[in-house]
């Protein structure tokens, strides 16, 4: 009832436009929710997703905590929702083209959030992180060529380069001291005739790291010598926590530019990930954008659907206030779940991300086999996390939880834990 009365709020508030003067092309500019609500947002809400064909609640059969896939079980960005709304409200949903307003908002995103500012030029759509990603493959890549992917890492990275005929070539990363690098010494050996491709997860899942600039640098001049592209997924680039800044890897210096392809978009940080083929390009290197824009073209995968359109222009706005009160909840939780494990020693050391709502648990030293690793969290602990062993070598003996949920169903989901570390 609370909801309903905020979002009649959010319709009598009117249109603001909040994206950069000049960017937004028709009067179907994002509406925005009144300053006080704003004060207001609610993460504490547990949300019922039932009926909604939720993918991740889709896996859920004995009353398990799902906490695998990575959507937030918070209500989505209330201006998104709000900007989507009112374009129901008109009578048509006919044939519609990107309008420039969409690079243009994501261009000003860019220089905003992260300090970057590609040329609008360099911008594009993108039919969502993966299927992008693939079309790189297919684009720059032949059946049978390397694709570098450093484990533990998203696992569609593997699963669609293999899918597509590719090979799928492993430069795992060094873990020392609780942390996590790139191992450059390996990846300079890995090169060969057929290796075209590096896939850049930035920041990195699950284990949530920010790379830093003198990484990227590293990464990209070492790509550059041997003739290799880098597509950079930075899907959880929004996600920065604690104050820090997530780098794009085209900024990090000229030869990143020439070698890389950043594939983007709002679908983690605003929780629109139902909102598939919502995502964009920057490509600043002139002969890869237009073959790459090209294969698009061909593929019909060029146009952006009415919700992306205006999810983009509404979610990429000057006001931030919700993105940050996400991000500090996001905090708050990690907080959680790492005093619950300073405090209950169970064998289970968490890993701080630096950026997204996945927190990677180090289960090494209960010395269990991978599946009855999942079983203790499953069958017994009743709750889903993510199965580290799936992201590749490195990954065995990690789970990865995402605990974009309110503090009560994640208290719930440690308390479990705890029960049945304790049978
Ligand atoms: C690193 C990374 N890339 C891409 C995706 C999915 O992106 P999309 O839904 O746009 O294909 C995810 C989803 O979890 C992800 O973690």
């Amino acid at each position: 009832m609370k909801r309903r009365a905020f979002l009649k709020g959010v319709a009598a508030a009117g249109a603001t436009a909040l994206v950069p003067a000049g960017a937004v092309g028709t009067a179907l500019t994002a509406c925005a929710p009144r300053r006080e609500a704003a004060e207001g947002w609610d993460f504490d809400e547990v949300v019922d997703r039932a009926g909604t064909w939720s993918i991740k609640y889709g896996r859920v059969t004995d009353g398990e905590i799902p906490m695998w896939i990575a959507d937030m079980d918070f209500q989505t960005d209330p201006y998104v929702r709000a900007a989507l709304q009112k374009r129901l409200d008109r009578d048509v949903l006919g044939y519609t083209s990107t309008p420039d307003a969409f690079v243009e908002a994501v261009a000003a995103w860019e220089r905003q959030a992260h300090g970057y500012a590609p040329d609008k030029e360099w911008v594009g759509y993108a039919p969502g992180v993966i299927t992008s990603i693939n079309q790189a493959y297919l684009t720059f890549t032949e059946p049978g060529d390397k694709i570098i992917i450093q484990p533990p890492v998203y696992d569609h990275f593997r699963l669609y380069i293999e899918r597509l005929g590719r090979m799928a070539v492993d430069n795992p990363l060094l873990f020392e001291n609780g942390r996590y690098r790139m191992d450059f010494e390996g990846l300079e050996k890995l090169f060969d005739a057929k290796t075209k491709a590096l896939v850049l997860c930035n920041p990195h899942n699950p284990i949530g790291l920010l790379w830093d600039r003198e990484t990227l640098v590293k990464l990209a001049e070492i790509c550059e010598r041997h003739g290799v592209i880098v597509i950079s997924d930075e899907i959880h680039g929004d996600l920065a926590l604690y104050g820090r800044t997530h780098t794009p890897f085209c900024s990090v210096s000229e030869a990143a530019a020439r070698v890389g392809l950043i594939f983007a978009g709002p679908t983690k940080a605003f929780n629109l990930a139902g909102l598939s083929g919502t995502a964009f390009c920057i490509i600043p290197d002139r002969e890869k954008r237009e073959k790459y824009l090209g294969a698009l073209r061909n593929a019909k995968l060029d146009e952006a659907s009415i919700p992306t359109i205006e999810a983009v222009l509404a979610a990429y706005r000057k006001d931030t206030a919700w993105l940050e009160s996400l991000k500090r909840y996001i905090e708050g939780n990690i907080a959680r779940v790492e005093r619950f494990f300073a405090d209950n020693e169970l064998g289970i050391k968490p890993l701080r991300p630096e950026a997204s709502f996945l927190v990677w648990l180090d289960c090494r030293a209960l010395g269990l086999p991978q599946d009855e690793l999942m079983d203790l969290f499953r069958t017994r602990a009743k709750i889903i996390p993510s199965n580290g062993a799936s992201y590749g070598p490195g990954g065995e003996g990690f789970v990865r939880l995402n605990i974009g949920c309110p503090a009560s169903v994640l208290d719930e989901a440690l308390s479990r834990i705890r029960r049945a570390l304790g049978e």
